[in-house]
């Protein structure tokens, strides 16, 4: 990593399985953004253990999204490539910070409230302060962009408001304050069974989703299942929102505008459709998981590269 650019942080816990959402919504920009920017991709396996893990399950996912991330094209030469757990400043920092974030901030956190109703036996200390944890992984590096979703925006809210009354207090700019990173567009990726939401790593529903590793049979199979909505006509429109959902997926799959497809399928029917972008999903899956399967095979070489990571990082 060079220190003339901007850094950007971004983090990803280390739970459920990735989907071509977060391929789609997130990781194909970072692939992007890794000439113009200093990137640091955190595996946020401490935020993980706000819900009970399996430690060797943990360990492993940990190296399945890492290989899953270079299967993608982050290159772990231009990038650090961390676990969180592997740098001990973050915890460190994640106290100090912690001294100076108020409990009323926190009890504000909406995320809080969802996990907490998600998990009733498990409300611990950690679930409370992930969000000081969290500005304590943004604000170490002296980050400037972070890219984040709606779900994660009071977050990035708080590490400002704490960095600001930090360096307030000590008359001293000792944290910069990072920016949220808007990237510039791609579509939102709908689960398959309920178009309404967002495709989710961690849903119960698991046909509501793509897995980056799902087997081309199984894709093919979601995708015929995947829900329509009435009439028969493919066009993207307010009213038609699985329709809408297809036609994102083909478009950035493919590269081919939603037009385009439009014009294309426009009369065709559902069956046709599905079928295309099942073809165009796989055909696209298919080489990465490969890579995937490649890096699977040389553990050694992939513990290496957090190994190295944490060591710059630090
Ligand atoms: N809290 C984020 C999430 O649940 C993950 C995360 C941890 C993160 N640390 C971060 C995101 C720092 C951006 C920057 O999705």
């Amino acid at each position: 990593m060079s220190t003339s650019k901007p850094v950007l942080l971004s983090g990803i816990q280390p739970s459920g399985q990735l989907t071509l959402g977060n391929y789609i919504g997130a990781i194909r920009n970072w692939v992007d953004l890794q000439a113009d920017y200093d990137c640091i991709f955190l595996l946020v396996d401490l935020h993980a253990i706000t819900v009970r893990q399996d430690p060797a399950v943990l360990r492993q996912r940990c190296r399945d999204f890492l290989s899953l991330y270079i299967a993608c094209g982050i290159d772990p030469e231009k990038n650090l490539l961390c676990a969180q757990s592997h740098v001990a400043g973050h915890s460190q920092l994640a106290w100090i910070l912690d001294c100076y974030t108020m409990v009323g901030e926190l009890n504000r956190m909406t995320q809080f409230k969802d996990k907490s109703a998600k998990h009733a036996d498990n409300i611990n200390a950690g679930l409370y302060n992930y969000p000081v944890l969290m500005a304590a992984d943004i604000l170490i590096y002296d980050t400037q962009l972070v890219p984040v979703g709606n779900d994660q925006k009071q977050h990035l809210e708080l590490a400002r408001d704490v960095a600001q009354r930090f360096n307030f207090a000590h008359k001293e700019e000792v944290f910069r304050i990072p920016e949220p990173f808007i990237p510039p567009v791609g579509a939102r990726i709908m689960g398959l069974q309920n178009p309404e939401a967002k495709m989710s790593k961690s849903d119960d529903n698991e046909g509501n989703g793509i897995y980056l590793l799902d087997e081309p049979k199984k894709i093919a199979k979601k995708i015929k299942r995947a829900v329509t909505d009435s009439g028969s006509e493919v066009r993207a429109a307010d009213d038609k929102p699985g329709v809408t959902n297809l036609l994102n997926i083909m478009a950035a799959v493919t590269g081919r505008s939603i037009e385009d497809l439009e014009a294309d399928y426009g009369d065709s029917g559902y069956g046709r459709f599905k079928g295309d972008v099942a073809d165009a999903v796989v055909a696209f899956m298919e080489p990465m998981q490969a890579r995937y399967r490649a890096l699977q095979d040389d553990p050694a070489y992939l513990d290496g590269i957090l190994a190295r990571s944490a060591e710059q990082a630090n």
